[in-house]
């Protein structure tokens, strides 16, 4: 593989849009105006506020890992994961393959952390390593618990059965932010030895009823447990169980171009209380498009009739990032490519996803995979100021695993 020019890549394709003066203008009258909507409406005032100061604006970006042997001699970054932890702390992983770019073989789970929105990020650590196993870890999810701030890691250990028989399904926990972690917990004691792939991205925390406080990671399966489905814990981490799925058709069979086949997949949750979870089409089935599903019961069930095709979201067959913000806008992230993994951009949603809005922000227009969503959504000091929207994501200028790259979007458009 040519070894990628970091600062070739270090340059978005993306020109800030030069909204330097409407920025300030607008935090001016935003600073005159809320103060006073929020004595007279409160809340609901502020939520139809946040729809009409949508304008997505791209603020910065950095590499945090480039594969080629540079950082721990590992030869590639794949499998790009972020959160922004109850404490607003950012965490971002990924995989980091020892010796090759394949989905088997040796890997650590890579680690940069930054408490100050994204500006700077600590070195890289290796917070898991799998020595040299020849089917190794592969991420995952991650998710918070907001009522104890503990961070959950999901992974999984032999998930193509390449020299090792049994698949587990493994978590750690950090209650310091991501600085220490725990020992690997073996989940499959619990939930049996089934290959469960989760995310990969984050998992949700329901904010709304029915089962507020649940935590929520959907994965897929392989053909003993074909599908979606989620695991699920309602006691804040301590045990989990599976979610009844959907499975691929034909049923449990090896599939074929134009089967139903939904796979890697991220859920967010709607201000309805109702959880989408957004879906490789991993065959093509009816589109070159993504399968939505929908679950009204915090994913005990997902139901056939509650799947949709959405043909917006023309897509590669790849993993893709979606997000939800406390108001409501839903952003989702992939290569908008009916057939190759390029042209990544972000797309957002005033509509609970129903539609999206015509305006797109392309922030790679070459190679481009796998990506997850995060958003930072604080107000300090009561001061009201704009959520700001993580993009990390697989970027090369001849194949996307020569780098991850993170992207910060103001989603007020305001610097
Ligand atoms: C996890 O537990 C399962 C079920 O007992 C077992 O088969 C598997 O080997 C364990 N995995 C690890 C990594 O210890
Ligand atoms: C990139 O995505 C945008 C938004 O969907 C689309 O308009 C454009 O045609 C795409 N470009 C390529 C090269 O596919
Ligand atoms: C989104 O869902 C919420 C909750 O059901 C609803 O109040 C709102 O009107 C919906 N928005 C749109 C644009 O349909």
């Amino acid at each position: 593989m040519r070894e990628p020019s970091v600062s070739a890549l270090q340059g978005g394709s993306w020109r800030s849009r030069t909204r330097c003066l409407w920025g300030g203008c607008r935090v001016g009258v935003f600073v005159a105006i809320i103060p006073l909507l929020l004595t007279l409406d409160g809340l609901e005032a502020r939520t139809r506020n946040d729809f009409s100061m949508v304008q997505p604006l791209v603020t910065l970006e950095q590499l945090l890992w480039v594969s080629g042997k540079q950082i721990g001699s590992v030869d590639t970054f794949r499998i790009p994961l972020i959160t922004a932890t109850p404490r607003g702390t950012l965490l971002a992983f990924s995989e980091a393959r020892k010796l090759s770019a394949s989905d088997e073989g040796a890997k650590f789970i890579a680690l940069r952390r930054s408490t100050d929105q994204g500006s700077t990020w600590s070195t890289t650590e290796f917070i898991i390593d799998d020595g040299e196993a020849p089917d190794g870890l592969n991420l995952g999810a991650v998710v918070s618990d907001m009522d104890t701030g503990v961070v959950f890691l999901l992974y999984s250990l032999c998930a193509h059965k390449v020299r090792c028989q049994v698949a587990s399904t493994m978590l750690v926990w950090s209650k310091d932010d991501g600085i220490s972690w725990s020992p690997p917990r073996n989940l499959s004691l619990d939930i049996g030895t089934e290959m469960f792939a989760p995310g990969p991205g984050s998992g949700i925390q329901k904010q709304r009823e029915p089962w507020k406080g649940r935590l929520i990671v959907c994965g897929h399966g392989t053909l003993e447990r074909d599908g979606v489905f989620c695991l699920l814990s309602d006691d804040h981490g301590a045990t989990w169980r599976y979610g009844t799925g959907i499975s691929g058709i034909p049923y449990g069979q090896p599939k074929r171009e134009n089967d139903f086949n939904p796979d890697e997949c991220q859920p967010y949750e709607l201000p309805d209380g109702s959880v989408i979870i957004n879906a490789r089409n991993q065959n093509n089935y009816h589109c070159h498009c993504r399968i939505v599903l929908r679950s009204y019961d915090a994913c005990d069930t997902l139901r056939l009739r509650d799947v949709t095709f959405d043909r917006e979201l023309v897509d590669p067959v790849v993993a893709a990032g979606a997000v939800a913000t406390n108001s409501g806008i839903v952003f989702f992230s992939n290569p908008a490519h009916p057939e190759s993994r390029v042209n990544l951009t972000l797309r957002w949603s005033l509509s609970n996803g129903t539609s999206w809005q015509k305006e797109t922000v392309q922030l790679w227009p070459g190679p481009s995979g796998y990506s997850s969503l995060a958003a930072l959504e604080n107000s300090r000091n009561g001061e009201e100021e704009s959520p700001q929207l993580y993009v990390l994501y697989e970027k090369g200028l001849n194949h996307y695993t020569e780098s991850i790259s993170m992207v910060k979007i103001s989603v007020y458009g305001t610097l």
